[in-house]
């Protein structure tokens, strides 16, 4: 029986902070707002369809292996003004429609192993922001982008 009690509180627990972040239908499009919700990391339990994700004004330090595998159909991913510091090398495996990628107002060290690992999954990159972040290592000169992308905001 307590048992019971606490899978029924964890399960409203989990509802509620699922639903914390505002989703919005547009079209066929749907977009989750999860902007400035305390978090300290990306959330569960999002609808695996949404094609935009916004985590803005959050807490989160780092970005985990796959964090974003689900949502096959994300086009636009915006993380500014976290505190990422660290970010898994396959973090980002499985965006594979993503266009649009912004990380400005966080604590990474923006090297080339951010675009010759982190980045490489995102074969459709077309728009990159990560201003005002720390400690840039990365001779733009010489750095081999990827292909697809349009505007890269450093
Ligand atoms: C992604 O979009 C395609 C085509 O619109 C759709 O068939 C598929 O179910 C979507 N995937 C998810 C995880 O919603
Ligand atoms: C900045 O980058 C250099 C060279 O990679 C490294 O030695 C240094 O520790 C970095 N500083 C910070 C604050 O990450």
């Amino acid at each position: 029986m307590p048992t019971l009690i606490y899978l029924i509180i964890s399960l409203i627990n989990f509802s509620v902070f699922a639903h914390k972040c505002r989703i919005a239908r547009h079209g066929d499009q749907t977009i989750a707002d999860c902007t400035r919700l305390k978090l300290n990391f990306v959330p569960t339990g999002l609808p695996l369809s949404i094609s935009g994700l916004d985590l803005s004004y959050n807490q989160i330090s780092k970005l985990e292996n796959n964090a974003f595998e689900s949502f096959s159909n994300l086009t636009t991913l915006t993380m500014d003004s976290n505190n990422i510091d660290t970010i898994d090398g396959p973090a980002f495996k499985g965006l594979k429609r993503l266009r649009w990628l912004s990380m400005k107002h966080n604590q990474l060290n923006i090297c080339s192993t951010i675009f010759d690992i982190v980045l490489k999954p995102l074969l459709h990159l077309q728009h990159l922001d990560i201003r005002y972040n720390i400690n840039k290592t990365l001779d733009i000169q010489n750095q081999r982008f990827i292909p697809t992308l349009e505007t890269i905001l450093f």
